[in-house]
């Protein structure tokens, strides 16, 4: 990966075809603030373009994933403030990536840091986490798509209980709430489990893995018919690509496919 120099992030490639962004504000637990999302956001836009990177994997620390909005930086903001430069709009920013996702969550992750962590494509988290969507106790609500994106993965009686009354949930309770597709015992092996993972998509076709991620997340937005037409569209087109018949291939003649990415 190319290496750029942050100051609110560490980007590293521990795996072959991986990247692992790290979070690093500890004096404030991670809070999300203008610099840190900036850096984040150029970072995932220069490795969605970097080839030699497949797949991307989010962590913060073991304490926080991130422990919200900064409070301090939105405190005095207006309405105009706010609406006319779309406070918010570019954190999620990071949903616009075409290449795979995977947060892995320990410590906080609240408020904006829930949110952040609910954009990611693949979520795992440790025993150690703790999730939470504050923002009523501010006298706000959760700006950065928890209203949805909660929903979604919960179900509304359950977002609706947890935003109206701000309280928190543990990575155990995620799992089991289906928000996280693993919990591990502890923070290290949480971010190691999620670039095993990074690592495995990495060995597969970057077509067919695009067009899968491509077809799972319609499914947050598309009624059940129009997704599997739109799933049919993106299955037709990989029978023009080369990695389909290389796959194909290998199958037939018990070999290992060897991807062209094409
Ligand atoms: N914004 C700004 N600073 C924050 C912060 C935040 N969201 N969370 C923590 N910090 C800062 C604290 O102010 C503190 O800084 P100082 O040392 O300068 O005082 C430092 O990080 C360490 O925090 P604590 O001393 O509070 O640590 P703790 O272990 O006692 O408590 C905590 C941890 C429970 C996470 C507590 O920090 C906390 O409640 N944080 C706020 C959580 C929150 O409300 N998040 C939602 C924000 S609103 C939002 O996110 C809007 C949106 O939808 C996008």
């Amino acid at each position: 990966a190319a290496e750029h120099k942050y100051e609110h992030i560490q980007l590293t490639t521990p795996r072959p075809g991986v990247a692992l962004i790290t979070l690093n504000r500890p004096k404030a637990l991670n809070a999300l603030f203008s610099p840190l999302i900036n850096e984040l956001n150029t970072c995932t836009s220069s490795l969605d373009r970097d080839t030699s990177i497949s797949a991307i994997v989010l962590t913060g620390s073991p304490k926080a994933f991130a422990a919200g909005a900064d409070i301090k930086e939105m405190a005095p903001k207006t309405f105009s403030d706010a609406y006319g430069h779309d406070f918010i709009e570019s954190w999620s920013n990071i949903t616009r990536i075409k290449k795979p996702v995977i947060g892995a969550v320990n410590g906080y992750a609240l408020g904006g840091g829930c949110e952040l962590a609910m954009m990611c494509d693949i979520l795992y988290a440790s025993k150690t986490a703790t999730f939470g969507q504050p923002e009523i106790k501010l006298g706000i609500l959760p700006g950065a798509g928890g209203t949805q994106r909660l929903a979604h993965a919960v179900g509304k009686a359950k977002a609706m209980h947890l935003i109206l009354t701000g309280d928190n949930f543990s990575g155990e309770q995620a799992e089991q709430w289906g928000l996280v597709a693993k919990c591990f015992d502890d923070a290290e092996a949480c971010v190691n489990g999620a670039l095993d993972t990074a690592e495995k998509i990495a060995g597969y076709s970057k077509i067919a893995v695009k067009a899968c991620k491509e077809a799972v997340n319609k499914s947050q937005d598309l009624g059940v018919r129009e997704g599997v037409e739109y799933e049919r569209r993106l299955f037709h087109g990989l029978f023009g690509s080369q990695d389909q018949k290389i796959g194909m291939e290998a199958f037939a003649n018990k070999k290992k496919a060897e991807w062209t990415h094409s």
